[in-house]
């Protein structure tokens, strides 16, 4: 395993590879969502790429940037056992020198849900994953259903922007209880963990009351909010029936994929997930 922190080197080893490069951008403290991603992309690619770059501007000014979880030498020790061939994790003046000036914005489907709560969060995501991936020219990069609407950002910016990858989504990987896998997980305490996994009921009693027959997504939307309300600890910061291409509210879940998603804060900790309609 080869673990790189500069552009320059990176640039240098990619030139001498040769075979499909499979790409996993990361922003660390690992867990088997991400090693889910990595083995699917060792599966499907010659080489696998993983980066680890808690990238600032993705975080807005009152979030948890300075305190988000890190954990260096652990990941390097998984990506090791998962024979990962390349780690790239480069310093934040790497990625972004001073009078560092250019921004990729998607637009329309950053409205919304996170995009709505968290101001410009989806301009560093583009941004970065623009970067990493103009440095890294893999063939496939690889993400998690978990954070469905950066999956639709980043395919809406590859098409738009022609960029020459695919991108290939990951299922969640979740808890044995139902809580989506994320790093900040670790955030919450004994009450709280165990007060988490009401985001995934309500999630399945939306599936469930479309399987029974019910179309009317006011209705799915009300029964999963006094589902959440009946949890103490927990607070809905939104639920979302959308269209899973456009992210656009349905009002009725009948033939398109509809895609089911809510961020709900469990004491100060805000988990989000999603699952998918049709
Ligand atoms: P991060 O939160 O570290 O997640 C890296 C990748 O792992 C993302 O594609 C995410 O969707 C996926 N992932 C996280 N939890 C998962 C789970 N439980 N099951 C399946 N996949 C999961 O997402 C980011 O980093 C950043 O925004 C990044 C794309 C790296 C840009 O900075």
């Amino acid at each position: 395993m080869r673990v790189i922190k500069t552009i320059i080197e990176a640039r240098k080893i990619r030139w001498q590879l040769s075979g499909s490069v499979g790409f996993v951008p990361t922003m660390g403290y690992l867990h088997e969502g991400h090693l889910t991603l990595v083995r699917r992309a060792k599966k499907e690619n010659s080489i696998v790429a993983v980066s680890i770059f808690v990238n600032p501007t993705q975080f807005g000014p009152s979030e948890d940037l300075k305190k988000y979880p890190r954990d260096l030498n652990r990941d390097l020790e998984l990506l090791e056992r998962e024979k990962t061939d390349i780690v790239f994790m480069p310093s934040e003046q790497e990625m972004y020198p001073s009078k560092f000036n250019s921004w990729v914005d998607v637009e329309k489907v950053t409205e919304r849900l996170e995009g709505a709560s968290r101001p410009g969060h989806f301009r560093g995501v583009a941004t970065i994953c623009t970067k990493l991936f103009n440095i890294i020219q893999p063939a496939r990069a690889y993400f998690g259903q978990k954070d469905a609407q950066q999956v639709v950002v980043i395919k809406k910016m590859v098409a738009d922007l022609n960029m020459d990858l695919e991108i290939v989504v990951v299922p969640t990987v979740r808890e044995s209880d139902g809580l989506a896998m994320s790093s900040r997980n670790i955030y919450l305490n004994t009450e709280e963990r165990k007060a988490a996994p009401i985001l995934f009921k309500a999630l399945s009693l939306a599936r469930q009351l479309w399987q029974d027959g019910e179309q009317n997504a006011d209705k799915i939307c009300g029964e999963m909010t006094a589902l959440i309300q009946k949890e103490p600890l927990a607070s809905i910061d939104y639920i979302s029936i959308a269209d899973a291409d456009t992210l656009e509210e349905l009002k009725e879940v009948s033939h398109q994929p509809a895609l089911v998603s809510s961020a709900v804060r469990i004491g100060r900790t805000k988990l989000i997930d999603n699952i998918t309609l049709g």
